[in-house]
């Protein structure tokens, strides 16, 4: 067994490996065939947030300026997820490839983490309802519900229409979200939902604006999308190269039956 590792790795750490790999292939096995259960605890994790905020809120331990926290927390726990949304598809790119190290089949095939997929729909839902909370409480409690305030902010606040016409494109992304919308939209569903990128950009420069000098978070999330962009970038890259190499016959068509029937971005 020894000789499948390329370094020595001494007895009891090899058998500590193969026994936490296989705890952990039970784990994967019965979240790929538990879907609802899954759900359950991505939607506490999701609330969690918002429940603690309410509560502070509730208790009056939100600081000397709570209305500022109450606008900015959910601003920006929606950004958050979008990134974490973002994040998936290349987050089962990484687990398929540590896989491929591990001793066990299970994990190294794409279907192993299609449970992971299936969470990128409610946390880009979650990102929305953050982002109504977040544009709700601005609207409501700082602005008083005067639309004329509202116009003049968006006129000469360039961080207001950033913002503004990021929560305008993830409306209908939220909207489209459901497999009724994905049937009726068919390919066009795809490239709707493509707007996510615009969309955290425009959220990302939004954050960048309002962000006070020494600030490093709007930084790190830059850095996190510009990664997940050019991931991004590069399996498109990758994709039209393959399906170009096809027309021309020099790719086996099980790679690209691989490519096309599991892209990172399909829906599940
Ligand atoms: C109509 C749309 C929007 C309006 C009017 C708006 C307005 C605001 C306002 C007034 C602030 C606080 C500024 C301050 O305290 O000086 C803020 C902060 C923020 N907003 Fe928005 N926003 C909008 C949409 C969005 C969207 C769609 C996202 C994310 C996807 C977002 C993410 C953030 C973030 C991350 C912050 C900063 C939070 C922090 O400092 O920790 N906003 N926004």
């Amino acid at each position: 067994m020894r000789k499948t590792w390329p370094i020595f790795i001494p007895d009891s750490i090899l058998k500590n490996i193969i026994n936490q790999s296989k705890s952990a292939e039970k784990v994967l096995r019965y979240a790929n065939g538990s879907p609802r259960l899954i759900l359950l605890v991505l939607c506490l994790c999701l609330a969690e947030p918002a429940a603690i905020t309410l509560w502070e809120a509730l208790r009056g331990t939100l600081g000397v300026n709570p209305l500022e926290i109450l606008i900015r927390e959910p601003g920006r726990w929606s950004l958050i997820l979008l990134l974490l949304a973002l994040a998936i598809a290349p987050l089962r790119h990484g687990l398929i490839l540590c896989s491929t190290w591990s001793l066990k089949s299970f994990g190294k095939r794409m279907p192993d983490w299609n449970w992971l997929i299936r969470l990128r729909r409610p946390i880009g839902v979650a990102s929305f309802c953050y982002a109504v909370v977040h544009v709700a409480v601005y609207v409501y409690f700082d602005l008083d519900l005067r639309l004329d305030d509202f116009l003049d902010d968006f006129q000469n606040k360039l961080y207001i229409k950033m913002g503004f016409i990021s929560f305008i494109f993830l409306a209908p992304l939220a909207f489209t979200s459901t497999d009724g919308w994905m049937r009726r939209l068919k390919r066009n569903w795809k490239r709707l939902h493509s707007l996510i990128y615009p969309v955290s950009l425009l959220a990302i420069w939004h954050f960048l604006l309002l962000s006070k000098p020494g600030v490093k978070e709007p930084y790190i999330f830059s850095l996190v999308l510009f990664f997940l962009l050019a991931y991004r970038a590069v399996q498109a890259w990758k994709r039209g190269f393959v399906l170009q190499d096809r027309i021309d016959g020099t790719v086996p068509e099980r790679v690209v039956e691989k490519l096309t029937k599991y892209p990172d971005d399909s829906p599940k």
